[in-house]
């Protein structure tokens, strides 16, 4: 949620890289952007901001070596540009990234003490308040007093009065340098020869730089050109950072010849599901001997990651006879009294930095429980607070819908269920067939036959899905990829549920998608069209009551993983049809680090 990017180097066109940067994580927030600049011949900071999407923005800016910028997923205040980022108070100018839970008691007691004199807030932000605060403190300095040093116990004193989430970027005008800091929200450090950045993610930086030092959780550093100094954000004391060389390649993160990330992203997933059970046998077992060790398993996940467990519920029942609950996380507080020492929490982010799965997993891990992750992001801060983690290694996910994250997760569930009863090479061999069959059924002629379906089905503004068994949760995954981005709307059910309720919705013509051909749910089928309902089966073979068919390879227990792709397909070409861009969906933001 919300992307911040900053360069502190050389180059005299700093303002021109951070918007260029900017737009490599406009997929994480794109209600409105704005850069700061600090102007090579005054010192002064400059604001550029506007409301709506930086991808089409073209600007130059004046000459400067420092600049931070960007993008908003607005939390506080509506989409205005007087909300937008940067937000300037007196010397300070910040942008920010979570949300300031106690700001309203702070922005009283500032508009009523500011030396006498009021603070005059110019937005409805939570973040404008951080940058009033800081602010209050530096009027009570004398010029010869605002150093680096003073401006870090600054932003150390004002940090400990935010309660809830953040990252937050920092220019003073009068010294040269960016000061960041964070508290459950990302930021990256790039390091150049003479030039540092800061970011959300990678991408931003990462055509100047692939080595990075990870920022963790109440920290703060000072960038000046090739210069980052890190401290402890509580105590002041220095840290000491290692460099990390990430492996991500610059094309990885690029749409290439594709015209949107959602679609190069489902036909990525030729490689990733073979990709996402490429671990050592060992990282396998040591996750199962975790599961074994459990007296209580819980999944916790948000959206897409839910339903994927979901799935898993099913792997896990069918391959390994072990029950493990599924809990959405922002339901989780309801269960927590049952998490203890015994328990072992297992967290499914694609960003691995989900605020809602984040403060689960804090608050379990203070209860004793034990924390087994699969994440796409190796430095994040699910993976980071795990007892094991498997990364997924389905490489950057830029789409917001999320479809090559979800079927490498089932895959790696799929595996570490059979992990769970040792049968490792059998589980390998399924999965080994049933990327080999995906391979081959992602191409050209595919994708077309289901545009072809997708203009059939264009104008209705109702579309119901049905599956069975692990289909069920696909079913409901396949709703939530044809919401977010052609916003019609869409609903999945188990396919033995209809008759107590949703069938009183169909009528002529409503389209219909049936995953799977097993008897029962062809005989659900069966009802829905005797009823009207278009009927649109995804499955291996073809049944006499579908209107339209998508073939998918028979993968034996790995059907939910096929199964989903044509539908990924089918919601991204309703979406282009409707004329909307699938990759940036209104309302909707990649990463979400806000509760
Ligand atoms: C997926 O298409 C959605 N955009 C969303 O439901 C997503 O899966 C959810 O927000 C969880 O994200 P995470 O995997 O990064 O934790
Ligand atoms: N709470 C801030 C706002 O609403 C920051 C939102 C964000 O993370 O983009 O402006």
């Amino acid at each position: 949620m919300c992307g911040i990017f900053a360069v502190s180097g050389e180059e005299t066109k700093a303002g021109e890289m951070v918007l260029r940067g900017l737009k490599k994580l406009e997929y994480r927030g794109y209600d409105s952007w704005g850069v700061a600049v600090r102007t090579e011949t005054s010192g002064s900071i400059d604001i550029a901001k506007e409301v709506g999407k930086i991808s089409s923005v073209k600007r130059t800016f004046s000459a400067s070596s420092e600049s931070m910028g960007h993008t908003r997923w607005a939390t506080h205040g509506g989409v205005t540009k007087s909300n937008a980022h940067p937000h300037k108070v007196g010397r300070v100018t910040i942008v920010h990234n979570g949300i300031f839970e106690n700001y309203e008691a702070w922005k009283k007691k500032l508009v009523g003490t500011h030396h006498g004199a009021s603070v005059k807030f110019k937005s409805e932000t939570d973040t404008e308040v951080i940058a009033g605060m800081m602010s209050e403190q530096i009027t009570r300095l004398r010029d010869n007093e605002i150093t680096s040093k003073k401006i870090s116990e600054i932003i150390r004193k004002v940090c400990a009065e935010i309660q809830g989430r953040f990252a937050i970027l920092v220019m003073v005008e009068g010294v040269p340098g960016i000061f960041a800091a964070r508290r459950g929200s990302p930021l990256i450090i790039g390091r150049g020869e003479k030039e540092t950045f800061i970011a959300s993610d990678i991408p931003a930086f990462l055509e100047r730089t692939n080595v990075v030092n990870y920022l963790d959780d109440d920290e703060l550093v000072y960038i000046s050109g090739g210069k980052a100094e890190f401290s402890n954000l509580r105590t002041g004391e220095r840290v000491k950072k290692r460099n990390v060389t990430v492996k991500w390649r610059v094309e990885e993160a690029e749409k290439g010849e594709f015209p949107h990330f959602m679609i190069k992203e489902i036909f990525e997933q030729k490689d990733t599901i073979a990709r996402a059970i490429n671990h050592e046998d060992k990282m396998l077992v040591k996750a199962a001997k975790l599961l074994h060790s459990a007296n209580g398993a819980y999944f916790v996940a948000c959206g897409t990651a839910h339903k994927v467990a979901m799935a898993a519920e099913y792997f896990f029942s069918e391959v390994a006879g072990r029950k493990i609950n599924v809990v959405p996380a922002s339901e989780m507080p309801s269960f927590e009294k049952f998490v203890n020492k015994k328990t072992v929490i297992i967290a499914v982010s694609q960003s691995g930095e989900t605020a809602d799965v984040l403060e689960i997993l804090e608050r379990g891990k203070k209860r004793g429980a034990k924390i087994l992750a699969l994440t796409n992001v190796e430095s994040s801060s699910i993976a980071r607070m795990a007892n094991v983690h498997l990364p997924i290694h389905a490489g950057p996910e830029k789409a917001v819908a999320s479809t090559k994250a979800a079927t490498a997760q089932m895959a790696l569930l799929f595996l570490l269920a059979f992990a769970d009863s040792n049968q490792i090479n059998f589980g390998r061999f399924v999965l080994r067939s049933t990327a080999a069959s995906i391979n081959d059924l992602l191409n050209p002629r595919y994708e077309d036959r289901i545009r072809r379906v997708a203009k059939r089905i264009i104008k209705h503004d109702n579309l119901f899905i049905i599956g069975r068994g692990s289909l069920y949760p696909m079913a409901l995954e396949s709703a939530i990829k044809i919401q977010e981005v052609s916003y019609i709307h869409a609903q999945g059910f188990a396919a033995g549920e209809l008759k107590h309720g949703p069938i009183a919705l169909i009528e002529k013509g409503t389209p219909c998608l049936v995953l799977g051909d097993d008897q029962e749910t062809v005989s659900n089928a069966t009802e829905l069209k005797a009823r009207g309902a278009f009927i649109i089966g995804v499955s291996p073979t073809k049944q006499s009551v579908f209107d339209e068919w998508l073939r998918v390879p028979d993968c034996n227990g790995a059907q939910a993983i096929a199964t989903i792709i044509p539908v990924q397909i089918l919601a991204y070409h309703l979406a282009v049809l409707r004329g909307l861009d699938p990759d940036m969906p209104r309302n909707l933001a990649k990463s979400v680090t806000v509760k």
